[in-house]
């Protein structure tokens, strides 16, 4: 199943960069046009360079991604950002429920759902995250927690083609730590078995990437792992040389 999968590389720069951060798509872009990478490669930077972003890795296949949106395709929502504006700044896909945006802005899965629904309707794909927090991993409940998440996070009409999970561990997120292969493995078959038994062929076939603290020296292992289907890569994704060196991990 997961050999049927085509991969996907998925760097969120959080809020960090300003134009300068441009120089590290286009080196992303001219390493890639020189190499044959079997994972689709992805770029969600802040939403203010989005548009330039697209300028900046045209004629490539990266995709753009943004890191969240608003559940309305516009409206009185000051400072927020819809589906539809990303789509039409250049993003293919936009992450929705990171544990940055469920801890800091309190985003429940309810509301996670709803903008996947959005991210949908716009055209998007939904890169859902879930996760556990470590004091929910050192009372056991990782599988409970993630299982339940899925379930309220991901929309009924969820397709393999318009919807990613990713999973990344609370207390992983740029730490430094990871969880061991067996521990991924294990998470991993979990989500997948939900994903088939919910949505059947279509759960089978969605990307179910692993992220937190992924870097050039622990990608390879990590991506190896059976149902792990790509990475979602934070603080490794903002220079071109550490996200290329993760990419690697799908080279030929
Ligand atoms: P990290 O972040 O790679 O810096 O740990 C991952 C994420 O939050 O997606």
């Amino acid at each position: 199943m997961t050999g049927s999968v085509r991969p996907l590389v998925a760097g969120n720069w959080k809020m960090n960069g300003l134009a300068a951060q441009l120089a590290e798509a286009q080196a992303v872009r001219d390493a890639l046009g020189e190499s044959s990478v079997a994972a689709e490669v992805m770029i969600c930077p802040p939403a203010t360079l989005l548009a330039q972003t697209a300028w900046a890795v045209k004629g490539s296949s990266i995709l753009l991604g943004g890191q969240d949106c608003h559940t309305e395709a516009a409206g009185a929502y000051t400072g927020d950002v819809s589906a539809e504006m990303l789509a039409d700044a250049g993003a293919r896909a936009v992450i929705v429920g990171h544990s940055e945006r469920r801890a800091v802005h309190g985003e429940l899965d309810r509301q996670v759902r709803a903008k996947a629904e959005a991210a949908h309707r716009a055209g998007l794909t939904a890169i859902v995250c879930v996760g556990e927090t470590a004091g929910e991993r050192s009372a056991g409940l990782t599988e409970d927690v993630v299982r339940r998440q899925l379930a309220g996070s991901l929309p009924d009409a969820a397709m393999a083609a318009n919807t990613v999970v990713a999973y990344e561990p609370v207390w992983a997120i740029g730490t430094g730590l990871t969880p061991t292969a067996a521990d991924v493995a294990r998470v991993h078959a979990a989500i997948r078995q939900a994903l088939i038994a919910r949505f059947a062929g279509e759960g089978a076939g969605m990307r179910i990437l692993y992220g937190g603290s992924v870097k050039p020296t622990n990608a390879r292992e990590l991506l190896a792992i059976e149902n792990v289907n790509g990475a979602l890569v934070g603080g490794a994704s903002l220079k071109a040389s550490d996200f290329l060196g993760i990419v690697a991990a799908y080279g030929n």
